[in-house]
């Protein structure tokens, strides 16, 4: 039962509990009118420490969707932390007020930190360059509709793999799955950290690769995950400008790629995929984006008790 429980990190719920989510997201999807009212009299806190567009839209397009209402800030400038307010009190405060907390902050660990301090839901939307959990639901799900099942295939994910939070929820979500084979596409700088690599896969013995070379992987792909480089996570510009062009899938090397690849990205996009590849129907990144306003109504109504699902 998901009902009163955070959503820190991807581990955080059942493969069987993600499958009930995924089903009543494609139940909404299907049936816009499902669940319509489910959430009226509910208040969802969104507080933002970072700038997001799609995780704060689609949670707040969610929850307007299923008939609640919602709080908060986009802006830290605009809420009292600018004036020295702790974390656990802004969070205390939010608690009292809301049914359900969505916080995105550049801290990790800052979520676990909201939850200990909260009395009510707490859903990471990032935290830091640690995880996405939300996102990992939205990539999950997009690969189940667009493959029919997540397992049985090769990912590959590719740009900044050291900051990009997104692929580290994504890759431990999917060494859960069977037959999942990871290839790590980034310069040596923006690796991805050991503790996924040795921590999670190497303990797992979930077959993966790490290499510099898009060119040489991307035709034994069965997914491509694009990323952006993180400006807002490196220490000096100098770095930031030097790697942030590293990768732009294009039409040119698409040429190598099979018919059947999802081209996936998380957004926002900055160079990394030409826009001439909007136009490609492997280009699933829009649809991407739809789907986790879909999984977060499931997720909303799952958490706030608004709905029983089947084995809850
Ligand atoms: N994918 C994602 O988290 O996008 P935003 O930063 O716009 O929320």
């Amino acid at each position: 039962m998901l009902q009163g429980r955070h959503l820190i990190e991807p581990g955080d719920f059942s493969l069987e509990e993600m499958d009930r989510l995924f089903a009543l997201a494609e139940r909404i999807e299907e049936e816009p009118g499902y669940l319509r009212e489910s959430c009226r009299g509910k208040l969802l806190a969104l507080l933002f420490f970072e700038p997001s567009t799609r995780t704060r839209l689609s949670f707040e397009a969610a929850m307007l969707r299923l008939g609640g209402s919602c709080l908060g800030f986009a802006d830290p400038g605009s809420s009292s932390s600018a004036k020295g307010e702790s974390l656990a009190d802004t969070v205390r405060m939010a608690a009292s007020y809301a049914d359900a907390i969505v916080m995105r902050n550049p801290k990790e660990g800052a979520a676990l930190v909201a939850s200990r301090y909260a009395s009510v839901p707490v859903i990471n939307a990032g935290d830091g360059g640690h995880h996405h959990p939300t996102q990992t639901l939205t990539d999950l799900l997009t690969i189940r509709r667009l493959r029919r099942s997540i397992g049985n295939f090769t990912i590959g994910y590719c740009g900044d793999l050291r900051f990009g939070r997104t692929v580290h929820s994504l890759a431990k979500a999917l060494a859960r799955y069977p037959k999942v084979r990871m290839v790590f596409i980034s310069p040596p700088e923006l690796r991805t950290p050991e503790y996924i690599t040795a921590g999670i896969l190497k303990k797992e013995r979930i077959e993966y690769l790490e290499t510099g070379r898009l060119e040489t992987v991307i035709g034994e792909l069965d997914a491509l995950y694009m990323t952006r480089v993180q400006r807002e996570r490196f220490f000096n510009e100098e770095d930031y400008i030097r790697l942030k062009d590293s990768y732009i899938l294009d039409a040119p090397k698409l040429k190598a790629a099979r018919d059947s690849l999802i081209i996936l990205h998380p957004l926002p996009r900055v160079s990394e995929i030409a826009p001439e590849v909007d136009a490609d129907p492997r280009a699933a990144y829009f649809k991407q984006a739809r789907y986790g306003m879909f999984i977060r109504m499931a997720l909303l109504v799952s958490i706030l008790g608004a709905v029983k699902l089947a084995g809850d």
